[in-house]
C-alpha cells in the first residue's frame, strides 16, 4: 500500500481513552466512552484509540462496542508485541469501519534493559514479528518505538526498517517522558524520513508528553518536519503531566496557518462541548488560564483591554470564542421548553440520546426547571453526564433528610436501594457531609477510603446546581464519582454512590479478567 506523505493534511489521532485514561483516577465508565467517541467521531478526529483491549475486559469490550458503531474514524486499539495482546486487539477492532491496531515495544537502553530484560536482538525480532502478526489481521497498523526520544539513533532505525519491512503503515516517534525539546524532536523525525529506506511509504507520527511543558510545541516541531500525524488528547489528558493537549494543536494549526500551512477536519465549533465532557467524565477541572478551553481563555478583565475589545475585538483576540463553541450567551431552555428543543440542545452539546435515554433525561430537566428559573448549557450537560453516569448501577440513591447549622450534632437520615432492596440509615457526622458519607458506609459496608471531595457550582447565582466529584481509592482501584443537584448534600451524597458503583463494577472486572 503506497501512502501518500506530500500532503498537508494532518491525522488527527485521539488518545484520551487510552493514554488520558492511563492518568491516576481519569476512569471513564463503558456508557461514557461510547458518548465521548461519538463526539470525537462527529467533531472530525481522525483516529480514535479507544483503549487497550488486552488490558481489562472493559477495556476490551469498550473497543468493541465502539469499533461496531463507528462510521468515518478509524477505530484503533494499542497492544503490546506479544501475540496474546495483538490478537485480542485484532478481535476487539475487527467490527469498524476503519479497523487499526497500534503495537508497540521499548526501544531505549534504559527501557531495555530494566523493563523489557530484553537485549536489542530480541527487540528487533519482537517488532518485525508482533508487526507481521498485526498485518495478518488488518490492513492499518500502526508502529510505535516506545521511549524512541532516548533510544540509540542506529538502533531506532533498524527497528523501524523492520516495522516497515513487515508492513506498518504509521510509524509513531513517542518522546514517552517529555525529555524533548521541539528543535531536537523535529530534527529527530526529520533525520529519520531522510535515513530510513521506504520513509515515504508510512506517515510518521508525533506522540508527545507533557513533563516540560513542551507537548504541542514539539508536536508542532515534529509536523513542520514531516510528521502528518499527531496524537493527542483533549484537554492534554494524560500519563503524569499528560499528552499535547488536541485542541491547542488544532487551533495553533487553524490560527496561524500563515506559517504552519496544515489543515485538520476537525470542526473547531465542538472543541469546547469536548473539553467540558472530559471534565466532567474525569472530574478533573479544567485551568482557569487553559488555552482555548479555559473558562478565562476569552475572557477580558483589565479596563484597558475591555476599551480595545469594545473598539474591535481584533485588538486583544487571535480567535473568536464561537470559533471554538463558546457561546456567548448560554441561557438556553426553560420550563415551557418542548422535547423536540431538548433534543436539538443535546445534539449541538454533542450528545445523542436513545430514546429512552432522552425520555429519562427530559424528566429529569422538567424537574430542574421547576426548581430553577434560568436553565444554562452548563446545567443540561451537567444533568445528562448525571444520567449516563448512572446507568446500571446497582446503588441507587432515594432520599436525603439532613440537619445541618451551627448546633449540633448534624444528622442524616438517608434510604437508598441496593438491587432494588430498600435500605436506610440514620448517622450523625462531624458536619452534613459525613453524617451523610457516615448513613452510606453504615449500608454498605466498604473499605475503600475517601480521596477527593470537591464542589463546583455548575453556573452562577445562588440557585445554582451544586455539581460534587467523589474519588474513592481502595484495593489498588480508584473510582471517580460525579453528581450534580441544586441541594449540594444531595449532590454530595449521589456523587458517593456513583464512585462506589464505579469501584464495585471495577472490582468484578478485575475478578473477572
Ligand atoms: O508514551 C508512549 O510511549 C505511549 C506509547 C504506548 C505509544 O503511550
Ligand atoms: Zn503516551
Amino acid at each position: 500500500m503506497t501512502i501518500q506523505t506530500d500532503t498537508s493534511d494532518i491525522v488527527i489521532f485521539d488518545t484520551t481513552m487510552r493514554d488520558g485514561e492511563q492518568s491516576p483516577g481519569a476512569s471513564m465508565t463503558h456508557a461514557e466512552k461510547l458518548n465521548l467517541a461519538e463526539l470525537l467521531e462527529s467533531m472530525g478526529v481522525n483516529v480514535i484509540e479507544a483503549g487497550f483491549p488486552a488490558s481489562s475486559v472493559g477495556d476490551f469490550e469498550a473497543v468493541r462496542d465502539i469499533a461496531r458503531r463507528s462510521r468515518d474514524s478509524v477505530i484503533c486499539g494499542l497492544a503490546r508485541s506479544t501475540p496474546g495482546d495483538i490478537d485480542r486487539c485484532g478481535e476487539a477492532v475487527r467490527e469498524a469501519a476503519r479497523p487499526r491496531i497500534h503495537t508497540f515495544i521499548s526501544t531505549s537502553p534504559v527501557h531495555m534493559k530494566h523493563k523489557l530484560q530484553m537485549g536489542p536482538n530480541a527487540v528487533l525480532e519482537a517488532v518485525g514479528r508482533s508487526v507481521a502478526q498485526a498485518r495478518n489481521l488488518v490492513d492499518d497498523v500502526e508502529w510505535s518505538a516506545e521511549d524512541a526520544t532516548r533510544t540509540e539513533f542506529d538502533f531506532l532505525c533498524k527497528c523501524i526498517d523492520a516495522a516497515i519491512v513487515a508492513g506498518a503503515t504509521t510509524i509513531n516517534i513517542p518522546d514517552t517522558v517529555g525529555y524533548s525539546h521541539p528543535e531536537e524532536y523535529g530534527r529527530l523525525i526529520r533525520s529519520l524520513r531522510e535515513t530510513i529506506p521506504n520513509s515515504d511509504k508510512v506517515i510518521w507520527s508525533t506522540h508527545c508528553h507533557n513533563d516540560l511543558g513542551l507537548a504541542v510545541a514539539n508536536s508542532l516541531a515534529g509536523v513542520s518536519n514531516g510528521a502528518r500525524q499527531v496524537e493527542c488528547t483533549i484537554n492534554g489528558l494524560g500519563e503524569r503531566a499528560g499528552n499535547a493537549a488536541l485542541e491547542e494543536i488544532v487551533m495553533a494549526l487553524n490560527v496561524r496557518h500563515d506559517s504552519l500551512p496544515y489543515s485538520t477536519k476537525v470542526d473547531t465549533r465542538k472543541l469546547s462541548s469536548a473539553s467540558l465532557m472530559v471534565s466532567r467524565i474525569t472530574g478533573f477541572p479544567v485551568q482557569y488560564n487553559k488555552a482555548i478551553v479555559g473558562k478565562n481563555a476569552f475572557a477580558h478583565e483589565s479596563g484597558i483591554h475591555q476599551d480595545g475589545m469594545l473598539k474591535n475585538a481584533e485588538t486583544y483576540e487571535i480567535m473568536k470564542p464561537e470559533d471554538v463553541g463558546v457561546s456567548k450567551t448560554s441561557l438556553v431552555l426553560g420550563k415551557l421548553s418542548g422535547r423536540h428543543a431538548f433534543n436539538d440542545k443535546l445534539i449541538s452539546l454533542g450528545y445523542e440520546l436513545d430514546k429512552d435515554s432522552l425520555n429519562a433525561a427530559f424528566k429529569r430537566f422538567k424537574a430542574l426547571a421547576d426548581r430553577k428559573k434560568h436553565i444554562f448549557d452548563d446545567d443540561i450537560l451537567a444533568l445528562v453526564d448525571d444520567q449516563l453516569s448512572a446507568l446500571g448501577e446497582r446503588i441507587t440513591f432515594k432520599s436525603l433528610r439532613v440537619v445541618a447549622g451551627s448546633e449540633g450534632p448534624q444528622s442524616a437520615d438517608l434510604k437508598v436501594e441496593v438491587d432494588g432492596t430498600p435500605h436506610e440509615a440514620s448517622c450523625e457526622g462531624n458536619g452534613p457531609v459525613d453524617a451523610v458519607f457516615n448513613a452510606i458506609r453504615v449500608i454498605v459496608p466498604h473499605t475503600s477510603k475517601l480521596d477527593l471531595f470537591q464542589v463546583h457550582a455548575v453556573t452562577g447565582g445562588t440557585d445554582a446546581q451544586a455539581e460534587v466529584s467523589v474519588r474513592l481509592k481502595g484495593e489498588g482501584i480508584m473510582a471517580m464519582g460525579r453528581a450534580s443537584d441544586p441541594d449540594t448534600l444531595v449532590a454530595s451524597a449521589k456523587a458517593y454512590i456513583n464512585a462506589l458503583n464505579k469501584l464495585e463494577a471495577r472490582r468484578l472486572k478485575r475478578v473477572a479478567a
